[in-house]
């Protein structure tokens, strides 16, 4: 879910309902706003995207000096407009909006019911957190102290904010295990959001809020206290982004920009990290030769398309290095009893750095005694305060909920950490590593080369429009290639696309095929080019029409597949970067045919903050 809170001079509504729009990724099934005009606390909320809600408050219109907003992704309750927030307490004196899950909120409902109330409207988790922190208000006469309490009271994750009647000028903001930023512009405004795109227009510097953190926010400013009620200090962390960034620029979505980036993106993750032929992260990872000799074992945990990178990563890592690798889903790892300690390098991958089974399982990896790496895009996010260690993506804020610019930033960045560790390892010549250095630094203008042909992938997208079934086949490091490719078709057309390791397809998947099933087939020119081909020969065979990711100057599949997309030549380990790109087209003019919403499809959330 996306929070947005402001208090300042500009018309509030409009405020909050661009700030909505910018973490509309995070949540979309419900929008809604509360806008105080002391003592009046006005709610609108409504179903739909944050447009919708727009138009409910063209009809509607409300005005105030303070507001909160959120746009929500339905945990508790199903998507309805009384389950909308913001949510307020039985008797409307403070509204509030929430992301993540109340644990023990039927106890407390329970609690609460002993004590006469009137009727919860909604099945929200929320309603009675609201009604919760009423009361606690109620008695103490300080939300601040009724803050501590209620962070005391409830188990599981919540960001928080808050308006009260009593409290005329103020948005309160109480923080576990979600994120929720803070800001002041230089104009005196102050600002509070679930993500950094929602502050950007106003100012670069906020405060990342911790566990147990709570934020009074005011036109003088912005205080803090932590879980006890102590007053407490905290230091503005300067974005290295602009509000600029968060725009489409031209674009018709954002998911296509993102795609369009990744030679950018490429460029900037090896900046001040390689050079003239040689790699050097002691930067930003301050190991000596003797911490990596320590570690045996290397996991790589993470969810989703990040998981992918790492399964990518894993391959090259495995060719260049003497670990003991394993890779695994966070949600997996971390219910898992897998040896570990402190023989281990744990690197966990997360783009947004929020994903609450990635950070579970960093904290059982850290609490094992694993040195920690974090690879993520959000410099100030949840991991990367957490970790021993963090590599930071350069790949900009990604708004489309489908990963793409930034799945070619971990690829690289783990790329990078993969020749780094071999170098501490003794495992690499100078010669092979600037063969690698040098590949990786051609590798986006050859990524380049293909963004720009992207018509034949349009046309290919078109003529199989119908089908509903797909399959995507790949092996070794075109086998995570595949899955990738499978998982964004999937995310933002809803059509069926499984990916299959291609020596695998005759175990089962093979009984799918039939002219009405395409086949989508990575093969770049590398060691395991034949046996691919084979795979492709077993397709042809069962009349399933067959569109293949081939190597330039490849001419075996000629006559055999349907359609040919060809990428540059280079190293059999560096092909995923080269291969994905014209996947991710394909997946993206699919959809686009099919009038999906492309930046925002269904039941998804970019950043997955509850288990
Ligand atoms: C969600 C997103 C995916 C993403 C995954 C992991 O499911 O929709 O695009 O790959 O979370 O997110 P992370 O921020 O940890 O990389």
């Amino acid at each position: 879910c996306g929070i947005v809170g402001y208090i300042g001079g500009r018309n509030v509504k409009d405020v909050l309902i661009n700030g909505m729009r910018s973490l509309e990724y995070r949540g979309y099934d419900s929008a809604g706003v509360a806008l105080m005009d002391a003592p009046e606390l006005h709610i609108v909320k409504g179903v739909g995207k944050v447009a919708d809600l727009e138009r409910i408050l063209e009809d509607h219109p409300v005005s105030g000096s303070q507001g909160i907003g959120h746009t929500r992704w339905a945990t508790h309750g199903g998507v309805t407009e009384v389950n909308a927030h913001p949510h307020s307490d039985l008797s409307s004196s403070l509204v509030l909006v929430h992301n993540g899950i109340v644990e023990n909120y039927r106890e407390i409902r329970r609690e609460l019911a002993e004590g006469a109330c009137g009727d919860y409207k909604s099945e929200t988790d929320t309603e009675v957190v609201a009604e919760l922190l009423s009361r606690l208000y109620s008695a103490r006469g300080c939300m601040v102290e009724a803050l501590v309490e209620l962070y005391a009271r409830l188990s599981g994750s919540f960001a928080l904010v808050i308006m009260a009647r009593e409290a005329p000028g103020k948005i309160y903001c109480l923080r576990k295990g979600s994120p929720l930023v803070v800001g002041t512009s230089p104009k005196g405004e102050t600002l509070c959001a679930s993500d950094v795109p929602a502050i950007l227009p106003y100012t670069q510097d906020v405060v990342y809020l911790d566990d147990g953190d709570i934020a009074e926010l005011s036109s003088e400013g912005i205080l803090f206290w932590n879980a006890s009620g102590e007053m407490l200090e905290k230091i503005p962390t300067h974005i290295d982004w602009d509000v600029t960034m968060v725009d489409k620029g031209g674009y018709p979505h954002f998911m296509l920009k993102e795609i369009n980036e990744q030679g950018a993106v490429l460029r900037n993750s090896m900046a001040k990290r390689l050079a003239e032929g040689t790699v050097d992260l002691s930067a930003e990872l301050p190991w000596t030769k003797k911490d990596v000799a320590s570690w045996k074992r290397l996991h790589i945990v993470a969810c989703g398309t990040s998981y992918y990178a790492a399964l990518v990563a894993e391959r090259f890592l495995e060719t260049i290095t003497d670990f003991d690798i394993r890779v695994d889903v966070a949600s997996e790892y971390r219910y898992r009893n897998i040896p570990l300690g402190p023989d281990t390098l744990a690197v966990f991958v997360s783009q947004s750095g929020e994903t609450a089974d990635t950070l579970a399982a960093e904290r059982i990896a850290r609490e094992k005694g694993a040195r920690c790496l974090a690879v993520t895009n959000v410099i100030g996010s949840t991991i990367a305060r957490e970790v021993h260690d963090v590599l930071q993506l350069k790949a900009g804020p990604e708004i489309g909920v489908a990963a793409t610019k930034t799945f070619m930033g971990q690829m690289a960045v783990l790329y990078l950490l993969a020749i780094h560790l071999a170098k501490m390892q003794g495992k690499l010549t100078p010669e092979q590593e600037k063969k690698y250095c040098d590949e990786l630094t051609a590798l986006p203008y050859k990524l380049e080369s293909v963004l720009l042909r992207q018509e034949s992938l349009q046309e290919t997208a078109m003529l199989y429009n119908e089908a509903r079934d797909f399959l995507f086949l790949g092996r070794g490091i075109s086998y995570p290639v595949a899955l990738e490719g499978a998982l964004k078709l999937k995310e933002i057309s809803y059509v069926h696309a499984e990916a299959y390791a291609a020596g695998e397809m005759k175990h089962g998947p093979i009984a799918l095929l039939d002219p009405r099933v395409p086949v989508v087939v990575i093969s770049p020119k590398d060691g395991l080019h034949e046996k691919t081909f084979s795979n492709i020969l077993e397709a042809k065979a069962r009349k399933s029409p067959v569109i293949a990711i081939a190597t330039e100057g490849d001419d075996s599949l000629d006559g055999t597949a349907d359609h040919i997309f060809f990428v540059p030549e280079t190293l059999d380990q560096f092909t995923p970067f080269l291969t994905v790109a014209p996947l991710q087209l394909f997946s993206y003019f699919f959809a686009r045919f099919l009038g999906c919403h492309i930046d925002q499809p269904r039941n998804l959330a970019k950043s997955v903050t509850v288990e």
